[in-house]
């Protein structure tokens, strides 16, 4: 089933929309913890490294994630960070996958 998405690139301009091939997790139920270990390894490693250490985004480990609260980061990952190349992930990941992404992120549990 595809999703489309929309979010509004820079104020004044006309939404941007994203058709989304993907099903919404909703639709299989949640992933499993290992599977969103995976993907934050893989998928948000394609930008922020393997290991979290940064490259095209900034790292993710915990020293680097101290000033924002696990509600922000959640909430980060959810929306994207507009004019940047993080995109918004909610119309794949549900809010409580992405809060525990952000548990992960802010615990370091992933990297060991
Ligand atoms: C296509 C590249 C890309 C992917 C994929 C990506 N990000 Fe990002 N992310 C970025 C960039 C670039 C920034 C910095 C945005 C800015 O300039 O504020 C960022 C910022 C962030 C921040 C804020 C960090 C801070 O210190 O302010 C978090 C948290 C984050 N990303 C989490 C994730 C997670 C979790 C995933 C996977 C679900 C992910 N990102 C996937 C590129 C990406």
């Amino acid at each position: 089933m595809g999703r489309s998405i929309c979010w509004r690139q820079t104020p004044g301009l006309a939404l941007l929309c994203l058709a989304l091939a993907t099903a919404h997790a909703a639709d299989t139920g949640r992933r499993s913890d290992a599977e969103l270990g995976n993907l934050v390894l893989q998928d948000c490693g394609s930008c922020h490294g393997m290991t979290l250490k940064g490259g095209l985004g900034p790292p993710l480990r915990p020293d680097n994630l101290e000033r924002l609260p696990v509600e922000a980061i959640s909430a980060i990952i959810r929306e994207g960070v507009p004019d940047t190349a993080m995109p918004p992930w909610k119309p794949l990941l549900t809010p409580e996958e992405t809060d525990w992404i952000s548990r992960q992120l802010k615990s370091g549990a992933l990297l060991h």
